[in-house]
């Protein structure tokens, strides 16, 4: 037994959620009229109401709880506070300070970040403003027309998707593109469509040597170089994001030309920092300043609610409810406003690269489960594709809904219809649809008989199938960053309670470091390296194809 397993709040949970498994939803709406209104709140422009999943006050109270038990509430303040919780790394985790106000007073080895972290913004706005007014001009004197972010991971999931989320907000004069894969096809497509001397590229990379990365960025350096003529194009054409000075200025970028960060930042965690350059840019200092100050009302928020009102404590509960005591492995992220495409696809890394992990803080082997796997897509397109899964498969899939109210480029007609399905899948995988009803139906429709009784089954919804619903007043720049410091939090409260580091990722090191050896391989015939026959056979295939 772990510690956690041990506890008392671990053992209700696993009873009540056995028992829970069978509640009938429909039932419990009509037998309480007040549970609608007791499973919802609103923060930060958000409401959540969470009415519509496999709990009681009981159940929630116990929730609560193990969250209490677990040291959620000290941990919440070492975090904040600056203390190194990353303890596999010796780093302190303090994407909030990223987003606190100019005057507060964040301490990192008894210095304040805050100064630091203001002066980096001021010049990442300073610049904004420069590229954006058209002041800032390229190698041959013309303006900035395209911007194009090279990084993978943590420098692109969150710049990418909420450029997509913030188009509405962004420069009609600015088109952004994102680079991460390293295969060519990709940064070939890119180029292929620009002007260089219009174009700016941002290499952003925390460590600065991810090979990702640096390729796309070689190559587009080459590019830019050979196209323009002049290696001086270089520094009106390419800028960093980085914590590696040295390595920056290495591979040919003034470091003047350069906006650093701090290794107390998460990769997946930086979209607050220098690595939201590509978003600074595209919508403008102020409303990157209302973006942060969005996700500082969430931190406060998580910080001064208590524990039954506070909406990450809520999420991150309801998740462990249902992965520790029904058995879930996935959750499912539905936005249904299509600016929010990227989301789920960011909310993968933030979740799945934090709180994927086996083995606890203490050493010892988690005798539960963890992370999730999240997926997901917008939800309209969803229900034309794997929802059937959700509502009469045999996985349980916690889901979350979200959606704005206000959507001003959509006609009144489309939004309208865009919510009412919204809406109505929350209701649908909640209520079911159950044998009587069927029979009902059928027989409406004029069918009687063998040919009824053969359709039941196969029409019957089991319903209970537990959802969250998000809604947000409209889609800006401040209820984005309250609702990805939302996630945000979820994640840090889940891995608190499963007793893991949130914010290393070593489980992605082995790759990385295969493929090192792989690529010597299949660059050169005589290497040949120690593996089992499966990997050395298609290496050997594949080089062939390669080399010929
Ligand atoms: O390989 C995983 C990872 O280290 C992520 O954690 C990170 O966001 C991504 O690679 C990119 O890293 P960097 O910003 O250092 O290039």
């Amino acid at each position: 037994m772990t510690a956690l397993t041990a506890l008392p709040a671990w053992q209700t949970l696993l009873e009540q959620a056995s028992q829970l498994k069978q509640i009938d939803l429909r039932a419990a709406f009509a037998s309480d009229p007040g549970r609608a209104e007791r499973f919802s709140l609103k923060a930060c422009g958000i409401l959540l109401d969470y009415s519509k999943n496999r709990i009681d006050d009981a159940a929630m109270a116990n929730l609560f709880a193990l969250a209490r038990a677990t040291g959620v509430e000290s941990k919440r303040s070492e975090q904040f506070a600056g203390t190194a919780i990353n303890r596999t790394e010796g780093r302190a985790v303090l994407h909030s300070a990223l987003r606190a106000p100019a005057s507060s007073v964040i301490e990192v080895d008894g210095v304040n970040v805050v100064p630091e972290v203001q002066a980096v913004l001021a010049r990442m706005s300073a610049f904004a403003d420069k590229v954006r007014s058209g002041a800032w001009l390229g190698h041959d004197g013309r303006a900035i027309t395209d911007i194009v972010n090279i990084g993978i991971g943590g420098s692109d999931l969150g710049p990418f998707m909420a450029c997509e989320a913030l188009k509405d907000f962004g420069a009609a004069a600015l088109n952004m593109h994102f680079v991460s894969t390293v295969d060519g096809w990709q940064l070939a497509s890119v180029l292929e469509r620009l002007d260089p001397a219009t174009t700016l590229f941002i290499v952003a990379s925390k460590t600065f040597t991810t090979q990702e990365t640096l390729t796309n960025a070689r190559a587009a350096r080459a590019w830019l170089v050979d196209k323009l003529g002049s290696e001086a194009a270089v520094a009106k054409h390419f800028v960093a994001v980085s914590t590696n000075a040295e390595a920056v200025s290495a591979f040919g970028i003034d470091t003047a030309n350069m906006f650093g960060f701090w290794n107390w930042v998460g990769g997946r965690y930086s979209l607050w920092s220098a690595i939201g350059l590509p978003i600074l840019l595209y919508i403008g200092p102020d409303h990157f300043r209302t973006l942060l100050a969005g996700a500082h009302a969430m931190d406060q928020h998580f910080q001064q609610a208590p524990l039954e009102q506070n909406l990450p404590v809520i999420l991150a509960l309801l998740g462990i409810f249902y992965i520790n005591g029904m058995g879930a492995s996935t959750q499912l992220i539905s936005p249904y406003n299509q600016p929010l495409h990227r989301l789920p696809a960011y909310l993968q890394q933030l979740d799945m690269e934090s709180n994927g992990k086996s083995v606890r803080l203490d050493g010892a082997r988690a005798d539960y489960h963890t992370g999730p796997v999240i997926w997901g897509e917008p939800g309209i397109n969803g229900q034309h594709a794997y929802y059937q899964l959700l509502h009469q498969g045999t996985e349980l899939v916690p889901i979350d809904f979200i959606a704005a109210l206000a959507n001003p480029k959509s006609s009144a007609e489309h939004n309208t219809i865009l919510l009412a399905n919204f809406l109505a899948q929350t209701e649908a995988l909640m209520r079911g649809k159950n044998e009587a009803e069927v029979r009902a139906e059928l027989s409406a429709q004029g069918l009687s008989g063998p040919a009824l009784e053969a359709l039941v089954p196969h029409k019957v919804f089991d319903g209970n199938r537990p959802t969250n619903t998000l809604l947000l007043d409209q889609l800006d720049p401040a209820s984005l960053g309250s609702l990805i410091a939302l996630y945000e939090h979820k994640v840090f409260v889940q891995g608190v309670v499963w007793g893991i580091n949130s914010y290393d990722q070593w489980g992605v090191e082995l790759g990385k470091q295969l493929a090192k050896t792989i690529e010597a391989e299949l660059r050169d015939a005589d290497r040949s390296g120690e593996h089992d026959a499966s990997t050395q056979a298609l290496i050997a295939y594949v080089r062939k194809a390669l080399n010929g």
